[in-house]
């Protein structure tokens, strides 16, 4: 596994001045979510230094990144280039910095849109991603609040923002956040006994 000093000087190259600071207030958060939730500290620092690896490349050169390696997912994509950061980060990770830690290229991948299926690392990255002290947007406080209580509840939360977030705006909405937000509120609802309406 890399270390957090070599994972920082990678990103400085990679990334803008502001880039670097979010990556750098992400992995903060994670590595103190970590602990919180009695997960891996030092892999979650490192996992949030890298989450946005791809994120300075230019949409045109990540779609034909991912249209070389296989990595399109849904025509979302095509239209949404932006959206590959997360999944050609992962992969560049691999293959650029011969990570091979599956979690983490995971937790990298879904990022953006979640999943499904997601390990507690994985929650922890979209979390402190969303979270970190540079953000501002309505929410944000009963979002970090839920993010130091509840993974599960933090996750419907935090995709339910995103979600309302592209319908305002009136952008496009990948499918996998759907199915990734129908998936935590069934499962709030089976843990919980939410009112499911
Ligand atoms: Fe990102
Ligand atoms: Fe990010």
């Amino acid at each position: 596994m890399i270390n957090a000093k070599d994972a920082v000087n990678i990103i400085k190259f990679k990334l803008s001045y502001r880039r670097f600071n979010h990556s750098v207030e992400v992995a903060k958060v994670a590595e103190e979510m970590a602990y919180k939730f009695g997960i891996d500290t030092k892999k979650a620092y490192i996992t949030g230094l890298l989450h946005d690896y791809a994120k300075g490349i230019p949409s045109d050169e990540l779609l034909k990144i991912a249209e070389l390696n296989d990595i399109i997912e849904d025509e979302v994509e095509r239209l949404v280039p932006d959206l590959l950061h997360a999944p050609v980060g992962s992969f560049l990770i691999k293959e650029e910095l011969n990570i091979k830690d599956k979690e983490l290229l995971r937790a990298v991948e879904l990022h953006t849109l979640g999943s499904e299926e997601m390990s507690d690392l994985e929650k922890i990255i979209f979390l402190a991603d969303m979270i970190e002290p540079g953000r501002d947007y309505p929410g944000l406080e009963r979002l970090k609040c839920l993010a130091m209580r509840n993974l599960d509840e933090a996750m419907l939360y935090g995709l339910n923002s995103t979600i309302l977030y592209c319908i305002d705006q009136k952008r496009i909405i990948h499918p996998r956040s759907i199915k990734a937000r129908n998936h935590f509120l069934w499962k709030n609802y089976k843990e919980n006994e939410f009112n499911l309406k």
